[in-house]
């Protein structure tokens, strides 16, 4: 197992565990999730965050809803259902798995609550191992693309955020990519965008690369332009928490502009998620929600206000980049290049 085996979450028997990932890289410690009302609080508040990783807690808190919840009925399930679905607009994985668990309690709503619950475990623990599988199938496919796209030369890649192992259940996507460029003897270097405000980058993604000896440098955000204008950055990979059946995609604020720098620089723009991470509901990104969040996240660090207090911040979770500055969607399906509503309906769909 890579990343030192750690894992972002885990059934530790009818209690779901996830890793708080605020307290990394210098404590390990697991937040006992006991209600569906804690799965939705460590969402809230990023101590779990990556859109595979949401979806994957979001079967939990269904399972953990029938634990609490004796009484059943369609009333009760669908608040749980719009509680969770509230908690992180952007990453439509959460919608997905949400639609899952609907189709299932609809099946089996003649079912006592400790029956449903085992089966909402049961369907949880499979997210989980479903999404290392599609993980790794991306990680081969995406890493293949790039290796013959690039012919074989040693990369500077650039990555942002974190779509790791952490962002996931496991192995990761962009970071899957990576991973499996560096068992091919592939990575010269990863340039890691801190990522502001949470430094997913900084604390998460670095964590991950050291953790498996793949070399990288932190740089600040505003430094991927310029490393690409002197020629040190070959390819841009990054993960999506929204995909539109056109291509555009969603990402962590920032993307966007790595995006239109990398075709500045003529430098690959490539995107990698899971199939669950489109969107079959929307043509383009113009439809794509964006998560605004507190400017306290954006104004005060480590506990201390860093701006005067009069000062307001606007503090937008995510980007979106048009499909026509990405070079490929990587999937566990397959490769999507050139990037367009036809490419990416022969790839769900063929
Ligand atoms: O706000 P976050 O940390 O949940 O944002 C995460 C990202 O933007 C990731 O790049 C995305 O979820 C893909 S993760 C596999």
């Amino acid at each position: 197992m890579k990343n030192n085996g750690l894992r972002a979450s885990y059934w530790q028997k009818d209690d779901f565990m996830v890793l708080d990932q605020l307290l990394l890289p210098g404590k390990i410690v697991y937040i006992q999730c006991s209600t569906f009302r804690d799965v939705v609080s460590v969402i809230v508040d990023m101590n779990l965050r990556g859109a595979p990783l949401i979806g994957a807690a979001a079967s939990a808190g269904a399972a953990l809803f029938f634990k609490e919840c004796k009484d059943h009925d369609t009333v009760l399930f669908s608040r749980m259902v719009e509680e969770l679905l509230s908690t992180r607009p952007t990453a439509v994985n959460l919608g997905n798995v949400l639609d899952e668990a609907k189709a299932i309690y609809k099946e089996n709503i003649s079912l006592d609550s400790d029956h449903l619950f085992n089966m909402f475990r049961d369907f949880s623990i499979n997210v989980h191992t479903r999404d290392v599988e599609r993980n790794i199938a991306m990680g081969r496919n995406g890493a293949q693309f790039v290796a013959d796209l690039l012919e074989g030369k040693k990369l500077n890649i650039l990555t942002h955020c974190n779509a790791g192992a952490l962002a996931t259940c496991g192995y990761g996507t962009a970071l899957g990519v990576i991973r499996s460029l560096h068992d091919m003897a592939l990575v010269e270097n990863v340039w890691v965008d801190e990522t502001r405000p949470y430094l997913q980058g900084a604390r998460i993604t670095a964590f991950e690369l050291d953790a498996d000896s793949i070399p990288h440098k932190i740089i600040t955000d505003s430094t991927a332009a310029h490393l690409m204008s002197q020629n040190l950055v070959d390819v841009v990979i990054t993960g999506a928490d929204r995909v539109a059946l056109n291509g555009d995609l969603a990402n962590k604020i920032g993307t966007y502009s790595l995006a239109v720098n990398a075709r500045y620089h003529n430098i690959p723009f490539i995107s990698a998620m899971p199939v669950e991470t489109f969107d079959m509901f929307i043509k383009s990104g113009k439809e794509i929600e964006i998560e605004k969040r507190s400017d306290r996240e954006l104004l005060v660090f480590n506990g201390k206000r860093i701006a005067p207090e009069n000062s307001e911040g606007l503090h937008l979770g995510f980007d979106v980049v048009p499909a026509e500055l990405t070079t490929a969607l990587v999937t566990e399906k397959g490769v999507v290049s050139p990037v367009s509503t036809t490419s990416v309906m022969e790839m769900i769909y063929g």
